[in-house]
């Protein structure tokens, strides 16, 4: 008689957090004071002229059925944003009711024993901050340091965990190189004055932070793109991937760890931000492949496309490279701080490539784990079908699918196999066979 084969099973720590990310504009709706808001309503900016509307109506109360659903599938934290907007809609004019309804949600996720990490800006931003002039202007700082008291004030009792920005790299380059987020502009000097008034923002915020509240444990989330040499034996290749990496991926954590944050054009001294980092968010989803291109100035002579063994996405966004994870932790390793999955995910309205992506991004994550690397959560981009900024709703990243017209949630196979996976704290042999069979000769062999 053969014996049924034991299952194997790949442990996590108890203190694992295991989440889903989101941010206020994509989810919340109506958030009518935003840079976010004014830019859909222009023509030609958003795929299909789709606007965010109630986007998940979470300010309509909706926030409470979503918290059940993360808490029901054993979820133990949640990565959400204030939406800067609502609480200062005009400057220095406070919005004490929208703080109100903030505490209300993270008093809601701990009652569901869900830990809150808290984003300060995820994208969106006043409308009238970005009509002054935004990030350009050297007292944006001081501008959004205020805003980050305000909040630490506000709501700090209920937070541990903080993120000051998401993606400033991402953001960056969307707004001021390629020009598809709002401020739409394409100047490439621009864009590294913003990203250095972005990290002067992000000490600054680091330094309120842990005046107002000692106990505070603040980070970034970067958005972390592998950069691979297509022809790793050319030195062409292998020297624009590198320089790529370096301006995009290492120039933030290099800053806290040296003080100075490299552009293009040389080295900013920030020497107060040397060490103003507890840990480090690193949102992964795909990476590129790079080879030389004199044809591509703009790019730093790069040229980036999708290593066609990596399976591609629904809407050809992102390329499943799975190892990438491991490779990314491993490289952020050497910053010596606390890492998290601050997002990751793939968008799949028919669920076809998410179970697969899952689990096979997490087994990386384990084998990082495993060797007590200091990996300390990961948060799936994302609950709900929500808002995909540019892209409006033609991506779908929820575990949970959305009905736009009525506000609908249907849950796909991979809500199922997540609530698994965050209830056992573990990714198993049998959620393989039953979740994504075709991975079992390559992750569990034998
Ligand atoms: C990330 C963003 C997040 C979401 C995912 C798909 O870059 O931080 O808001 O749009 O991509």
């Amino acid at each position: 008689m053969v014996k049924p084969m034991a299952d194997a099973v790949h442990y996590f720590p108890s203190s694992f957090l295991w989440g889903t990310a989101t941010a206020s504009h994509q989810v919340e709706g109506q958030g009518i004071h935003s840079d976010w808001w004014a830019w859909e309503q222009t023509s030609g900016k958003i795929v299909n002229g789709d606007q965010s509307g109630l986007a998940c109506d979470w300010w309509g109360g909706r926030y409470m059925e979503d918290f059940d659903r993360a808490a029901a599938d054993g979820q133990n934290a949640h990565r959400l944003s204030i939406d800067w907007a609502r609480i200062e809609p005009r400057p220095a004019i406070w919005d004490e009711d929208a703080l109100i309804q903030y505490r209300e949600m993270l008093t809601a996720l701990h009652e569901r024993n869900i830990e809150p990490v808290v984003t300060l800006c995820h994208y969106a931003h006043p409308q009238w901050f970005i009509e002054q002039g935004g990030w350009e202007r050297a007292d944006s700082v001081r501008i959004f340091e205020r805003y980050v008291r305000k909040v630490a004030r506000a709501l700090g009792d209920k937070v541990r965990l903080w993120c000051t920005l998401n993606e400033p790299n991402a953001y960056w380059i969307s707004a001021y190189v390629a020009g598809v987020f709002p401020p739409g502009k394409s100047d490439v000097r621009l864009a590294f004055t913003v990203n250095t008034n972005l990290y002067r923002a992000h000490v600054a915020a680091y330094h309120a932070l842990h005046a107002e509240r000692p106990n505070a444990q603040v980070g970034w989330a970067l958005y972390i793109r592998l950069l691979d040499p297509w022809r790793p034996k050319l030195a062409l290749d292998r020297w624009v991937a590198n320089r790529q990496h370096e301006l995009f991926n290492a120039a933030w954590p290099r800053a806290a760890q040296t003080g100075d944050l490299r552009n293009l054009f040389g080295k900013v001294s920030i020497p107060e931000g040397k060490g103003a980092l507890d840990w480090i968010g690193l949102n992964y989803y795909t990476r590129d492949m790079v080879s030389f291109d004199l044809t591509k100035p703009r790019e730093l002579f790069g040229r980036r496309f999708f290593h066609p063994d990596d399976e591609t996405s629904e809407s050809g966004f992102i390329a499943s490279y799975p190892e990438g994870i491991y490779r990314v932790l491993k490289w952020a390793r050497q910053f010596g701080k606390p890492m998290y999955i601050t997002e990751s995910g793939v968008e799949d309205s028919t669920d076809s490539l998410r179970q697969r992506y899952l689990l096979s991004h997490l087994r990386q994550v384990w084998r990082a784990v495993n060797f007590n690397w200091p990996v300390r959560g990961y948060f799936h981009w994302t609950l709900v079908d929500n808002f995909e900024w540019d892209r409006g709703w033609s991506q779908r990243f929820g575990l949970y699918a959305l009905n736009v017209e009525n506000q609908e949630r249907t849950a796909r196979p991979s809500a199922r196999l997540y609530a698994e996976i965050c209830k056992q704290g573990a990714i198993s042999s049998q959620m393989v066979k039953q979740y994504a069979p075709e991975l079992l000769d390559s992750m569990f062999p034998g």
